[in-house]
This record gives C-alpha cells, structure tokens and sequence, in this order.
C-alpha cells in the first residue's frame, strides 16, 4: 500500500485545530528518519504521540472525519518514509495504548505495545501464543494491521476481537470481521486494542521457545542493523530471500543501501542512505528477479509520503 499526501490541500486549519487538542504532546516538521529503523525519512508536517486515549481518540476521529492524511507509526519498522516526508499527521500511540490484562484464555493489550518487550512480560506471567514474535520490531497493532508471522504463525491465528477506529467511531470486530492473508489484515481502520488466545504454561517453558526463534532470528536476519525487515513477499511457494541470493545480488548496493550478506530479503542502511537509494535498489533487484526468474517481487513494505515507484 502507498500512503501519499494530497499535495494541494491547505491543511494549515486542520493542523491549527489538532495543535489545540494535542498542544502537549506534538511537534511540527518533525524528521521521520528518527522514528523509522531503517533510519530513513523526511519531516512530517505534524508528529502527535499522545499522552492519553482521550487526546488520541480525538486526533484520529478528526483526522478521519475530516479527511486530513494521517498515519499511525509505531516502532517504523517495515515501513520506508520518502525523503521528502509526508504531508499529513503521523500518530505513535505507544504512551497512551500499552495497558494489557489477562483475561479469560488470553490477554487485552493495547496496540502501542512493543512487541518484543511484551513477549517477555506474557512469558513471565506464564502465558504462551505470541513467542513466535519476539524478533519482530514491531507494535502490537502494526503486527495485526499487517498480520505479522515468522516460524509459521501469523498473528491472525492469536486473534480474538479487535477495538478499531474508523470514521470517527470507536468499533469491536471479531476475528471473522477481518479478512486477514498472508501480510494482509482488511482492518479498515486503526488497531486501538486487540484480544488474543494465549495459554497457560510454566514461564521456563515459554522462555526456552523465545530463546530458540531469538536463536534462529539472530543467525539468519540481520537484526543488529538498520534494515526495514524482508522488503518484498515470499512470491506463492519459494522465498524471496533466497532466489535474490540466487542471482547473485547479496552485498548489491545503492549509495548507502545495500542488499544484506546475512539475508538477502533484508536491504541495510549502512550509512546515510535515502530513500531515494532504496528505491533505486529495490528497482534492480526486481528487474534482475523479473528477467531472469520470471518473477514479479511484490513489496512488504509500506511506502509512505510522496515516494515514486
Ligand atoms: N535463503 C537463502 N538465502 C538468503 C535467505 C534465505 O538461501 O539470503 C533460504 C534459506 O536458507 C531457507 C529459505 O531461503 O532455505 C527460507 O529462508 P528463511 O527461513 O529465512 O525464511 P524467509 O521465507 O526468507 C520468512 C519471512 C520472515 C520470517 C522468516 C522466519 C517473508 C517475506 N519472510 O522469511 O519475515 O521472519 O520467514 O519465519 O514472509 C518479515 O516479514 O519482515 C520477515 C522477515
């Protein structure tokens, strides 16, 4: 999916109005490059982490209702942000959705949950379900937006009832109201709060399967570095990683950006690279996946701002 701005929109009223309901927690240009882990990125016009669900509610009902271009960034992975930034609101809602609470055969937890860290804390209260996550650097409702998985689950199969945003309201759905594929959720809105299907099992048991996918992440992924994650989809039966490794493309680059040695689905920022240099990279790996595999690679990621394809 690519998110642009409108371009010719005044939207100096709407950001006027949104400085008044969230005048304590925004910042105006603020530069995306320091929210993203790929370290890539422009400014946003308005940058809003709210401190309350209050303030967040209503920054997203108006954003919504009013149309204004706005997207929600939790820890801005899988996501590469235009040099040029994005011309609209970007929203993080880690301060204010990152309660959670047991509940019957699962647990309540807001989206703006890291999922790493919250992995841990489910592991220490003998709950077991989400381990299959703990390496992905992402939040809880960036995982259910883009129905995350590694070591063949998907968040999806956790999934009990979501509590969305759209146009302006406040909504439940139930696992069977979202249609939900591979890296695909249809949420149609924003992840406020989900319920997932958890067990019950002796904390050293849940800790012992996040140590072996921590093992398995750390020795195939190149975790340490700034990477956005697998930049392109499995393609229907093989995996993209390997058929670039094929052809040869692993240590490719584009000024700074350069196709990993460790996992050739994953593009490193080893420097100051650009947007710009991403693009151009993942335009080689295509083609060269296009001409000689007959393959049309497909992007993970999401593409935000004014970015050309
Ligand atoms: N392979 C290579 N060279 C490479 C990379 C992989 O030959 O450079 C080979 C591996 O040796 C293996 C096969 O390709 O035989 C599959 O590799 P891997 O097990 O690493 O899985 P993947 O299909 O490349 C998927 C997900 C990952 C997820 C892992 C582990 C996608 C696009 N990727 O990778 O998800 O972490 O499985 O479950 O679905 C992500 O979504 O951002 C992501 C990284």
């Amino acid at each position: 999916m690519i998110r642009r701005a409108e371009q010719t929109r005044d939207l100096s009223s709407a950001y006027r109005h949104i400085e008044q309901i969230a005048s304590d927690c925004m910042r105006r240009d603020e530069p995306l490059y320091r929210h993203t882990t790929l370290r890539i990125g422009g400014p946003a016009d308005l940058w809003v982490k709210p401190r309350t669900v209050e303030t967040a509610l209503n920054v997203l009902s108006f954003c919504q209702m009013e149309k204004v271009p706005h997207v929600v960034l939790g820890k801005g992975s899988n996501v590469l942000v235009s040099d040029s930034g994005f011309r609209g609101v970007v929203i993080n809602l880690s301060s204010c959705f990152r309660q959670y609470k047991q509940v019957d055969d699962g647990v309540r937890c807001g989206s703006g949950l890291g999922l790493p860290t919250f992995v841990r804390k489910l592991a220490a209260a003998g709950l077991s379900g989400l381990e299959f996550a703990v390496g992905i650097p992402g939040t809880i409702g960036g995982a259910v937006a883009t129905n995350a998985g590694a070591h063949g689950t998907e968040i999806s199969q956790l999934l009990k009832r979501a509590v969305v945003m759209m146009e302006g309201e406040r909504r439940v759905l139930s696992r069977s109201a979202i249609s939900f594929s591979y890296r695909e959720a249809a949420v149609g809105g924003v992840v406020l709060e989900v319920e997932l299907t958890m067990e019950e099992r002796p904390p050293e048991v849940v800790r012992e399967k996040i140590s072996h996918f921590m093992h398995l992440r750390k020795t195939t992924q190149p975790i340490w570095e700034r990477t956005a994650g697998c930049v392109f989809k499995n393609p229907p039966g093989d995996s993209a990683g390997r058929l670039i490794d094929s052809l040869g493309l692993k240590g490719t680059s584009v000024g700074q950006a350069t196709v990993s040695e460790l996992h050739a689905n994953f593009i490193v920022n080893t420097g100051t690279a650009t947007a710009a240099d991403m693009l151009a990279l993942i335009e080689i790996i295509r083609t060269r996946v296009r001409e000689e595999a007959g393959i049309e690679l497909e992007l993970e990621i999401e593409l935000i701002g004014n970015v050309a394809q």
